[in-house]
């Protein structure tokens, strides 16, 4: 794609304004490319940030081909490691959906890299939006992650449990960085939003899965689809879990963008379950997959993502419209297409 020059010095592609627009950042990842699908579905002009390589090669026509992307999606270039850069896409937008945020489970750079990273990220666009004086809403893609680990936990995880870092760091977790880059990050989000009179919402997904646009396959889905593919270092996060159709997700975050009391933060996660109970579901739905035997699991400990309280999303009047059939389908059927599975 060939940048156009427009006057604004990263704005790579131009449509026209409407006034209900608003900015989506990591609008090539998973959730991102869905949400902007969602937004242009629902009328709303979008400003998405991706990060493009300096000759500007990157395919992302899986966002800009969208159905109204033509006419109502704006793409700029920016990286969390220069806030500044964010600034174009947020100017005239009435809301942000901060969601990009590194998932490098791989852990290729170090925690304090990444934290300095996405905190400084983070406080950039706050303070952009804040000086924007277009912005009414901020809403945060945060993660369960940011809640499930704390030690007061006594069964229920609901919208006042904060993860402990320090445990975290301690129990030298599967995704480490990941859970305390969101923990810390949420939390001085919803403090510096406080203090710059922001108005700031969390919304907090359990693992996400379902269909996908993006080309790569992404972690969440590929967790979900650990018994099908038989990737036994993922049972421990479907032991005690639960899950949510990246529409519902999508659908959330714009509902708690319009829904005038919408206040805090919101725990999404549409279906709970024990790992003998999805088995159960996915051996039924799809025979074609052999379930491995429940002594492939017996010994893991489980990483525990369920007992998780949705009460607060429910009590503003939304409801999820995708149970575990809709997820699979959608996951199976884009892995498919991209030959991930057979
Ligand atoms: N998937 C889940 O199960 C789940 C659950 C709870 C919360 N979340 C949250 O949802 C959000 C999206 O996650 P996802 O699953 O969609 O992951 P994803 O597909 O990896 O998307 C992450 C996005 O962040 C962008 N990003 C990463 N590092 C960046 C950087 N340095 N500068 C600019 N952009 C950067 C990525 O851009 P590139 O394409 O250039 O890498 C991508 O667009 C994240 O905040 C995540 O924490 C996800």
């Amino acid at each position: 794609m060939e940048p156009q020059k427009n006057g604004t010095p990263n704005a790579v592609t131009m449509a026209n304004e409407t006034p209900k627009k608003v900015c989506v950042t990591g609008g090539t990842g998973f959730l991102g490319s869905w949400m902007i699908k969602r937004l242009l579905e629902d009328g709303y002009s979008v400003n998405a940030t991706v990060r493009l390589d300096p000759e500007r090669k990157r395919d992302i026509s899986y966002i800009t081909n969208l159905p109204g992307a033509a006419e109502r999606l704006r793409v700029f270039d920016a990286d969390l490691d220069k806030p500044e850069m964010f600034a174009p896409a947020v100017e005239g937008c009435v809301g942000v959906f901060h969601t990009a945020h590194p998932l490098d489970f791989a852990e290729k750079e170090s925690e304090e890299v990444k934290l300095k990273r996405v905190t400084a990220a983070m406080k950039g666009i706050l303070q952009t939006c804040a000086d924007s004086k277009t912005v009414r809403r901020v809403v945060y893609t945060a993660s369960i992650s940011s809640a499930a680990f704390d030690p007061a936990n006594t069964g229920l995880i609901d919208e006042d449990s904060w993860t402990d870092v320090e445990l975290v760091r301690s129990l030298k977790a599967f995704g480490g960085h990941y859970i305390v880059t969101k923990a810390v990050t949420e939390k001085a989000a919803i403090e510096l939003a406080a203090e710059l009179g922001l108005d700031f919402v969390s919304v907090i997904p359990t693992w996400i899965t379902g269909p996908f646009i993006c080309p790569n396959f992404p972690e969440s889905v590929y967790v979900s689809m650990a018994l099908i593919l038989g990737d036994k270092g993922h049972y421990q996060h479907l032991k005690e879990s639960s899950l949510v159709h990246v529409d519902d997700v999508a659908r959330a975050h714009i509902h708690l963008f319009e829904y005038p009391e919408a206040k805090g933060r919101y725990i999404v996660a549409a279906e709970q379950f024990e790992i003998g109970e999805l088995s159960d579901f996915l051996s039924v739905k799809y025979p074609q997959y052999k379930m491995p035997s429940p002594d492939s699991w017996k010994d893991v400990a489980a990483v525990k993502f369920s007992g998780l309280s949705t009460k607060k999303l429910e009590a503003t009047g939304f409801k999820y419209e995708n149970g575990l059939g809709e997820m699979f389908d959608g996951a199976i059927k884009s892995c498919k297409e991209r030959g991930f599975i057979n």
